[in-house]
């Protein structure tokens, strides 16, 4: 048997012993089904839990069943989603949703397979409804998993590397509780959530592995796991305008592929455009500048791109393209503008305040 599952054998027992004293009372743990384990381990994804709960606790009640996310307005599901950010996770939901009650008659399907055919289901996504909602004794390795797992065994090997996932993925799948594979893995979800923590010194005092723990026994929990540097992001430069008019503000709709897809946003130009040449480009769209009201910087993070804002906000005269739209504030509260433009959001918010 290879090292490593030998010593991550040991941690199952423990692991489940402090997972009951100290587990997280959750929504979707408290009442479980593949749809609430779906919804929550897609938001769960790049957010943090105190973030997801009131999310989930609105989207439970808009859309109770598979059937209803399945029949949505989308433009509703994304304002509800709003801030909640990597909207393409929204759209993908109700894909996946109408394909489950088109074909599976409303029921999840409870393979491997199946669900990970299904748009935005990932390995770590099908291991996770599997093993939580179906009682499969299949893994689910995010990042949690894998810092625990390396911290463990002690293992150098770079968890960026898709190949050395994979390796990792077949260690828990060995070394996993066969009687209880979902509360094994929120259990490894929660330890390195609150105890193996990835910044600053973990709580090794309080973990059940820690007579056993490779990196604790040699005092190198902090090198672990290994990462190797990424790509620099992408850095692009963009002047946002936030245009008044009478009560309403110009928004257009992103195009319907890629980043932001189908979502609104503030009419911008790529560059970083002075007074002269942002007075320009308002002429070319045919809007009449009537008041400038304030000048702001603001910057977003994706996952690859970088977006550094210059923002205009402006009364202003004149209708610009015909594909704008001036959306009053009752509009606006129907419409999803991505959290990257919440800088510019905010200010209208202030100005209309006064
Ligand atoms: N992070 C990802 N999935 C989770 C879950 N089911 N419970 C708590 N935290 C999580």
């Amino acid at each position: 048997m290879d090292e490593q599952i030998r010593q991550l054998k040991q941690l199952a027992e423990p692991l489940l012993r402090w997972y009951d004293a100290n587990r997280r009372r959750l929504p979707w743990r408290e009442e479980v089904s593949a749809y609430r384990t779906w919804v929550s381990e897609i938001m769960l994804q790049q957010t943090r839990v105190t973030a997801v709960l009131p999310y989930f606790a609105r989207f439970m009640d808009a859309y109770p069943t598979v059937e209803a996310l399945a029949n949505a307005d989308t433009e509703q599901l994304m304002k509800l989603w709003e801030g909640l950010g990597y909207y393409s996770r929204a759209r993908n939901l109700q894909k996946a949703a109408r394909i489950v009650a088109e074909q599976y008659g409303g029921q999840f399907p409870a393979t491997y397979e199946d669900l990970i055919a299904l748009p935005g289901i990932g390995d770590y996504t099908a291991g996770a409804i599997l093993s939580i909602a179906f009682g499969q004794p299949i893994p689910a390795v995010d990042g949690n998993v894998l810092r625990v797992a390396a911290r463990i065994t002690g293992s150098r090997l770079d968890v960026l590397d898709g190949k050395n996932r994979k390796l990792f993925r077949a260690w828990m799948a060995e070394a996993m509780s066969k009687a209880r594979p979902g509360a094994y893995n929120q259990a490894l979800m929660d330890l390195g959530a609150t105890v193996c923590l990835p910044h600053g010194e973990p709580l090794c005092g309080e973990c059940p592995a820690r007579e056993f723990c490779a990196a604790r026994r040699e005092g190198c929990q902090s090198e672990l796991p290994v990462r190797t540097r990424k790509k620099e992001k992408r850095l692009e430069h963009l002047t946002v305008f936030v245009l008044l008019r009478e009560g309403c503000v110009a928004l257009r709709r992103r195009s319907e592929e890629g980043l932001l897809a189908g979502l609104w946003e503030y009419p911008h130009v790529p560059g970083t455009l002075d007074e002269t040449a942002a007075a320009r480009q308002l002429a070319e769209w045919g809007i009449m500048p009537h008041r400038w009201v304030k000048k702001l910087a603001a910057r977003h993070e994706f996952t690859h791109i970088r977006w550094e804002m210059t923002g205009y906000i402006l009364e202003v005269q004149g209708y610009g393209p015909t594909e704008w739209l001036w959306a009053d504030s009752g509009e606006r509260r129907k419409l999803a503008v991505p959290s990257a433009f919440e800088r510019f959001t905010r200010e209208i918010t202030e100005e209309e305040r006064g």
